[in-house]
């Protein structure tokens, strides 16, 4: 019953690759990358980040495509389709898991003995699947602090418009960001705005809903881009922003840079939870799969590069500090455009860039959560959106009264805290290190199964349609334009694009994120951390959030 269902597809090739670009363009592009580039060592890092996204977050992006065109399903359906019969691997795995979670009881840390026990049991039993599930649970935890910033953008748009947005030194930009944030009312009200807007557009679905409104918003945020970047770098002084925003400074590149470029590469390209498997699984057979991979990583990388050109020589060039992450884009910015004539419109159009970037994101996030109610519970299509959108609002609410401690939710902390020994200072940063972590995690589970379990072999025959260069023509005649001339082509995978890329799924992504991994829980030592240089200019001292 459930297959004779037809699916929807993408009205146009374009039409996916501007949904899909919309997803991965984001608050981790505009808001995220150009702080964590500024203290990470500036151009450096940014070459960091762009080896990482072409070594890991390509490769994983094609084969999340892949697997959702192949399966025509949410993630969870994609996992539970090629699920093996049975697979020792994923026994071991889970019994390992269920092995540590009751050590972990025993040493009486409950939280994480239940968790690891419970999933151990779900990956003994349904193997891959679990892959797919846990991509449904990121869509919710992601969601739920992702809508609270977007809400952000939303009061901070009518803060412009209504003129309550000048401030003339960053501390009173500071004052009335925190009581912005702290006032519950405002902060909830926003995030109902944003998730009302996410909910109608993916009720629509995806032809009439996601890709209209991402043909629509795409060129708009590019549009809004290029204005904020003519207006920065046509401002007195604006080049020391570039400088600092460019100038590769090595010296304070450490292992932790290199975790932090790969961490931001999922984030930012939306991989690791099954956004770009549902998005995939929309597209259809003639659609070149490796170009449209390719545009949508060069979309997503042009505009975080463009977010530093627009954001840093701005602020250099009315003399602000460009250290500090939230408050960078809530209040730096907001005072560096009070300072410009017809400061007001530059704000206004700002923060409509963020919204734009964000309303994208958040409509892919939705829509894998929908997805998969409607393919694996039958529900309709409209039920699913109102009902895991208001759950996600909800707990967005929980999310928006405790971004900076956990006050207004004590009930909530004090069960966590008899669960977790340690919290994060609040559910909004909880919900943050956890999303990272998954990402990541899932981004390497999707690797590990596309190189090992359902085989590169069967991906390749997925991704071969629509995309000949991609397995049977010989690489160097790709690159040398000999891919017409007979003689030059290769059955033989030696170095077809196929090739290259099954050796990156098979062994370089996998190991890159292990290795990010075991930095992270310390277990690995990439050498000191530099201390990172003052910033060049500091004419005024920013609080963190
Ligand atoms: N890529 C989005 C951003 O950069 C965030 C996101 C992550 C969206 C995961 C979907 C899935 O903001």
């Amino acid at each position: 019953m459930e297959q004779q269902k037809k699916r929807e597809t993408w009205h146009s090739s374009l039409g996916f690759i501007l949904a899909a670009a919309g997803s991965a363009v984001g608050l981790g592009n505009i808001w995220r990358f150009p702080y964590i580039t500024g203290e990470h060592g500036g151009g450096a890092f940014v070459l960091i980040y762009l080896i990482c996204v072409a070594l890991i977050g390509l490769p994983v992006m094609l084969c999340e495509i892949a697997l959702g065109r192949h399966t025509r399903r949410n993630p969870v359906g994609a996992f539970k389709q090629l699920n093996p019969a049975t697979c020792n691997l994923a026994v071991l795995f889970g019994v390992g898991l269920i092995f540590c979670g009751v050590m972990m009881l025993i040493m009486r840390s409950f939280g994480w003995g239940i968790l690891f026990t419970l999933i151990g049991a779900l990956v003994t039993k349904y193997r891959w699947t679990v892959v797919g599930v846990m991509g449904v649970v990121a869509g919710f935890v992601i969601l739920s602090f992702y809508a609270v910033v977007a809400g952000w953008t939303v009061g901070y748009i009518g803060k412009a418009i209504s003129g309550r947005l000048a401030f003339d030194t960053v501390d009173a930009a500071a004052v009335s960001f925190g009581s912005f944030i702290g006032n519950p009312f405002l902060s909830i009200l926003c995030l109902f705005v944003f998730m009302a807007l996410c909910i109608a557009i993916v009720c629509k679905g995806v032809q009439g809903g996601i890709e209209k409104i991402s043909k629509l918003l795409m060129p708009l945020l590019f549009l809004l881009l290029i204005l904020l970047i003519i207006r920065g770098l046509t401002l007195p002084g604006a080049m020391a922003g570039v400088r600092y925003y460019l100038r590769p400074d090595f010296s304070v590149i450490s292992g932790e840079s290199i975790l932090v470029a790969v961490g931001l590469a999922f984030f930012s390209l939306s991989l690791g939870m099954g956004a770009m498997i549902t998005y995939g699984s929309y597209v259809s057979k003639e659609q070149n799969l490796f170009t449209s991979s390719m545009a949508i990583v060069g979309l997503d990388v042009l505009v975080a590069f463009l977010a530093g050109l627009a954001v840093f020589p701005a602020v250099f060039a009315l003399g602000f500090a460009p250290d500090s992450g939230t408050g960078l884009a809530f209040m730096a910015l907001p005072t560096v455009f009070n300072q410009m004539p017809l400061g007001i419109l530059w704000a206004f159009v700002f923060f409509l860039l963020l919204l734009v970037a964000a309303l994208t994101s958040g409509i892919s996030l939705l829509e894998v959560v929908t997805a998969y109610w409607v393919d694996e519970r039958d529900w309709t299509r409209r039920n699913a959106t109102l009902v895991f959108g208001g759950c996600i609002f909800l707990l967005g609410t929980l999310c928006a009264v405790s971004v900076e401690n956990w006050d207004s939710i004590r009930p909530v902390q004090s069960l966590l805290q008899t669960l977790f020994a340690r919290l994060q200072p609040s559910l909004f940063a909880t919900m943050e290190t956890a999303s990272d972590w998954m990402l990541a995690l899932g981004g390497l589970m999707t690797a590990l199964f596309v190189g090992w379990i359902w085989g590169i072999r069967h991906a390749v025959d997925e991704i071969r349609h629509g995309s000949q260069n991609f397995a049977d023509v010989h690489l160097w005649s790709v690159l040398a334009g000999l891919k017409d001339d007979p003689s030059h082509n290769s059955e033989v995978h030696v170095y077809t694009i196929a090739s290259v890329w099954g050796v990156f799924v098979r062994f370089i992504c996998p190991v890159a994120v292990v290795i990010a991994f075991l930095y992270t829980i310390g277990w690995l030592d990439l050498g000191e951390d530099a201390s990172p240089e003052p910033p060049p200019e500091p004419a005024a001292e920013l609080a963190p959030p």
